[in-house]
């Protein structure tokens, strides 16, 4: 039985915990919020479960086999840093750190002492991403020539990140894991409409290989909430609505062919409009089927499919982007 604690009782701790609190060959045995009135709901909901106010109730506790992050991103680095020097495996919140370079570092502290640091990058973990993998790799999609995607609505002002930093990790981290390649340059663009600088509206386009290219568009101050990516492949194109109940998922017989015999400065383009499936998606919850991979992973020495890898690329292209916000949309090289 691994013993678990849990650092952050906050608006996604609280999911943390639930999950945690219900896993097979894990134990939750502690909550930590530097916040008491938050952890006397803990005591009232889960009475076996102990709650403290200081983290060195978990780093210093011999039992506690691993530590779970879920608090804002600025301290993501130095909780979880202290957590590997303290011998525990390390589950930490999306974005992983604010920075590349602590992200590195954290990967290399958990190699060095044998631990696992996994980002929670929930969505790897939903039905309708799991059958978007399913797809893209058993050929039905063929290659990937766009992504783009839209995640807009009227969010809750962060204090400490801008609206990429708080939204995009989880486009960024569903095309990483759907397109297994690095990309090699951002341009970004965004703006701020309050006094802190802190941009509220922003737009990412990241470049691959292979003209290949993503573009994601997210938001604060959207009069509407949007969830939506759409991928485009040269045998099917695919559109994802995370805001639809049941038919989250929609594959479209849709493509074109160039003709190429025609003279060079005329494109001739056959459309192809086909059938729309909607393939049934697994309804298991996203977060238990993410807290058991890291059990497991811990339990059978195994590469998470969050990984940290995967965490640090989201991570590099964050900063990229904010580089290039900040030099007015400019190519930044990854
Ligand atoms: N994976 C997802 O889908 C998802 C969704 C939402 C938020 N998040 C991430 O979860 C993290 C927390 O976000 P949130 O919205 O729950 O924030 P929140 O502000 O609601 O909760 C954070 C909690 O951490 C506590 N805390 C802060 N610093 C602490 C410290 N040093 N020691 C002990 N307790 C401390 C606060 O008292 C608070 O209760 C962020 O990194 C965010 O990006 C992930």
């Amino acid at each position: 039985m691994l013993q678990i604690a849990i650092i952050g009782y906050g608006y996604w701790g609280k999911n943390l915990v639930r999950n945690f609190y219900n896993l097979p060959d894990s134990k939750l045995a502690l909550v930590i919020d530097q916040d008491a009135n938050r952890l006397k709901t803990v005591q009232q909901l889960y009475p076996h479960v102990e709650v403290s106010t200081s983290i060195d109730d978990a780093f210093k506790n011999h039992n506690i086999d691993a530590v779970v992050i879920a608090t804002p991103v600025f301290t993501h680095y130095a909780l979880a840093k202290e957590a590997l020097l303290s011998g525990k495996h390390v589950l930490v919140e999306k974005p992983m750190t604010a920075s590349s370079a602590e992200a590195k570092e954290l990967i290399d502290l958990a190699l060095s002492r044998g631990k696992l640091i996994m980002p929670d990058h929930t969505f790897l973990y939903t039905g309708a991403v799991q059958k978007m993998k399913e797809l893209v790799t058993n050929g039905t999609v063929g290659n990937i020539q766009y992504i783009d995607s839209t995640r807009i609505n009227l969010g809750l002002f962060q204090p400490d990140i801008n609206v990429l930093w708080d939204l995009a990790p989880h486009d960024l981290s569903i095309c990483d894991y759907l397109i297994e390649q690095k990309p090699y340059s951002v341009q970004a663009t965004g703006i701020s409409h309050t006094n802190n600088g802190i941009e509220n509206v922003a737009y990412l386009t990241v470049n691959y290989e292979n003209n290949l290219i993503a573009h994601f568009n997210c938001s604060w101050t959207s009069p509407v909430k949007v969830r939506s990516m759409l991928i485009g492949g040269d045998k099917k194109m695919i559109s994802y609505n995370d805001l639809e109940a049941t038919e989250k998922i929609k594959v479209y017989d849709t493509g074109y062919d160039l003709k190429t015999e025609e003279e060079k400065t005329k494109i001739m383009v056959d459309y192809r409009v086909g059938d729309i499936y909607v393939p049934k998606l697994d309804g298991t919850e996203a977060l238990s089927a993410l807290a058991k991979d890291f059990v497991q992973s811990i339990l059978h020495n195994q590469t998470p499919r969050s990984h940290a890898e995967l965490g640090l690329t989201v991570v590099q292209v964050l900063e990229a982007a904010q580089k290039s916000i900040k030099q007015k949309g400019q190519e930044v090289i990854l």
